[in-house]
């Protein structure tokens, strides 16, 4: 299998503009596609921004800030994602529309890519089986802010071949993160673990049994985690949280995975959380 050098990313979202950064950073060639022009220079208004901020953190120099502005660019046609060694698509968390991606980067992505789920939840072997080249396509899982966290969850469907996983590693690991190969089960490893701890903060918030603000205090206090549940699902992004969860019940039919309701009515309000300026808190 080649070696990866272009990068596309589809979806210019939290995610997606996050691991752009990221292979940016690593030294990659990298297009990110947006649906729109706006959202196009939004990609590189936000990375000129991030990179910016670091500079002035003396994190990195303006060198290495105007050489990942140099290779990261972003496109409103997919088109433009021919000639990637590698494209991850982190467009929303939603099965029907991500099949139509895939069913569509087959027709463009040159037939040795490696096309690649950024979902969190949903089972990649659909998103393989829409594909001519199954044994392409893999998991690579970043996490939020991918710029900061280490983990990398690279999940292997039943089709994927050696060398995609290989080469999926090997990327992760170039990216600077720390990798791990997961089977594709809905939730992975992490939030498999993580979604009932914060499907039970909202169900104890509803309970009554603490407020929002002290389960909040509560977890960091009592077990030195960085932050509480409801500023994570405000991270997260509460669409987002709900799409994970209602994945994860439809796999194991588990009652800790069925979506608390404040959640459900909070996304039906349009409180997304952090990137919508309020969710359970106001930003
Ligand atoms: N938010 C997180 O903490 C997190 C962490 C890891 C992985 N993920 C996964 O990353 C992916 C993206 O999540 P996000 O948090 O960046 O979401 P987001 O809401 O910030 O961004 C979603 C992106 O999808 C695009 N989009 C929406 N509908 C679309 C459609 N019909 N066709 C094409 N593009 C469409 C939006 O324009 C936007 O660019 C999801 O699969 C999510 O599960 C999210």
């Amino acid at each position: 299998m080649a070696d990866i050098n272009t990068v596309g990313i589809v979806g210019s979202g939290i995610m997606g503009s996050g691991v752009a950064e990221v292979a940016g950073r690593a030294g990659y060639q990298v297009i990110v596609r947006s649906r729109t022009r706006r959202g196009a220079d939004a990609v590189i208004e936000g990375l000129t921004a991030s990179l910016d901020r670091q500079v002035a953190k003396e994190r990195i120099t303006t060198d290495e800030r105007n050489s990942v502005l140099g290779r990261v660019t972003a496109t409103d046609h997919l088109g433009h994602l021919a000639d990637c060694d590698l494209v991850i698509e982190s467009i929303v968390e939603d099965l029907a529309v991500k099949r139509e991606l895939f069913a569509e980067l087959e027709q463009i992505v040159k037939p040795s890519g490696i096309l690649a789920t950024n979902t969190s939840t949903l089972p990649v072997i659909e998103l393989a089986m829409a594909t001519q080249r199954p044994e392409q396509v893999c998991g690579i899982h970043f996490f939020n802010p991918a710029p900061q966290m280490k983990l990398v969850e690279v999940v292997k469907p039943i089709t994927a071949g050696d060398d995609t996983i290989t080469a999926a590693l090997a990327f992760a690991t170039a990216c600077g993160k720390d990798a791990i190969e997961v089977a594709d089960r809905a939730g992975f490893v992490v939030n498999a673990l993580l979604f009932p701890y914060l499907n039970n903060a909202v169900r104890l918030y509803e309970q009554g049994t603490a407020s929002m603000t002290d389960i909040d205090t509560a977890m960091p206090g009592g077990c030195n985690f960085p932050m509480g549940p409801f500023a994570l699902l405000d991270l997260v992004g509460l669409d987002t949280s709900v799409a994970i969860l209602d994945a994860l019940y439809a796999e194991f039919h588990d009652p800790n995975y069925a979506a608390m309701p404040t959640l459900r009515r909070k996304v039906a309000a349009g409180q997304l959380g952090r990137k919508t300026g309020r969710g359970f808190y106001r930003y």
